[in-house]
């Protein structure tokens, strides 16, 4: 058996990754281990689901901040006190300053609803509907300074339907979530999972390529 894996999770929202992980994580066999779950947001459902599953929680309003850097300095020192050893962003709406994603470099780990490179930022459901794409999906990466840019990890892909609203492709996705989240975070927490020094992913010792591994439909 592995040594446990504490991750952190940050989220602003819902929190449904973040129960995708609980329950994923609480799976005998499983090394990683949610030891904490942080918030900007006070009202955040995530923060029921984490205290329901006994998890500590804490809230950071960055309103509260006097900018970006002041909040993200909290940030690290609400996250450092747990000591993990991956920090997992799960619908966590703030961007990070470039010395947040330093300090966590090669353990800082993103989900994002659309097939990097493609679509980064918000509203992708809508903006792939809008192009006519046959083809959306969700993505995992290593975070780095660059928005929705870093390494890709995983990703998995689902078919796009005629009938198809914002509403029943963000479902879709959702779904597909839930799945890749937990299943790349139980690759680090296994230590199957790195970012090498060169920028490449490395699984089992070997480069996946630039778009991560793939899974179809
Ligand atoms: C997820 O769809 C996630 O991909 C997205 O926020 C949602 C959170 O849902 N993240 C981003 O858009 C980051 N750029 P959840 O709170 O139910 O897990």
């Amino acid at each position: 058996m592995p040594q446990p894996c504490n991750v952190v999770v940050l989220l602003s929202g819902t929190g449904s990754n973040l129960q995708a992980l609980i329950d994923a994580t609480t799976a005998e066999g499983n090394p990683a281990r949610v030891c904490a779950v942080i918030s900007n947001r006070a009202e955040a459902y995530g923060l029921v689901r984490a205290r329901e599953a006994g998890i500590a929680t804490a809230v950071l309003d960055h309103r509260q901040y006097e900018g970006r850097e002041a909040f993200d300095e909290a940030l690290i020192g609400a996250i450092d006190q747990h000591q993990p050893s991956l920090v997992v962003l799960a619908g966590f709406m703030r961007i990070l300053t470039p010395a947040f994603v330093r300090h966590y470099h090669g353990r800082l780990l993103n989900i994002h609803p659309s097939l990097l490179p493609l679509y980064k930022g918000l509203h992708t459901h809508q903006r792939v509907l809008e192009a006519g794409d046959a083809e959306h999906g969700c993505s995992v990466h290593f975070v780095t300074e660059e928005l929705d840019g870093g390494p890709l990890v995983l990703q998995a892909v689902v078919r796009v339907d005629s009938g198809d609203t914002p509403a029943t492709l963000a479902q879709r996705v959702h779904a597909r979530e839930h799945q890749i989240y937990p299943l790349a975070v139980r690759w680090f927490a296994e230590g199957r999972l790195k970012l090498a020094g060169d920028g490449s992913v490395q699984l089992d010792a070997q480069a996946l390529p630039a778009s991560g591994h793939v899974i179809r439909h």
